[in-house]
């Protein structure tokens, strides 16, 4: 997928949440990744009996990626059922931070179509990050 727009890469996070599997809060997110060589990874919540297994959206769809060789991102889309656009829970943020670069754009929506656009930068500034590890 060539020059992926911010309206199919939030479709593509729409049908991402439809997958979701999430019996206990009944709260569907859905994300779609798009990677610097243009192919689209989708991610949805999956929960679980023990509730602190589960993953976020965000994550899923960052970690299918990842087992698929990608690790270049250009833009993240985020969708759920929620008054304002949705927004990454801090654990989602900081593994976007690991793989985002600063101002790769990240696409928050609602089903009601409210979009906030924004960056790793302005969603966890002063984020822990590989090059701290490096003293
Ligand atoms: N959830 C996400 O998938 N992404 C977020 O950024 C916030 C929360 C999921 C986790 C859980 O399955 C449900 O939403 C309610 O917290």
């Amino acid at each position: 997928m060539e020059n992926v727009t911010n309206e199919k890469l939030m479709e593509e996070a729409k049908k991402a949440r439809l997958m979701a599997y999430a019996p206990y809060s009944k709260f569907l997110v859905g994300a779609a990744l798009l990677t610097e060589d243009g192919e689209v990874f989708h991610g949805c919540n999956i929960e679980n009996a023990g509730y602190s297994l589960t993953n976020c959206a965000e994550r899923t769809a960052i970690f299918s990626a990842i087992a698929k060789g990608k690790k270049k991102f250009s833009k993240l889309a985020v969708v759920c059922d929620t008054e304002r656009p949705g927004s990454p829970c801090g654990a989602c943020r900081q593994v976007i931070s690991e793989f985002f670069t600063p101002n790769a754009e990240i696409i928050l929506t609602n089903l009601k179509g409210d979009v906030q656009l924004t960056t790793i930068t302005e969603l966890l500034p002063g984020a822990f990050t590989p090059e701290d590890l490096n003293g």
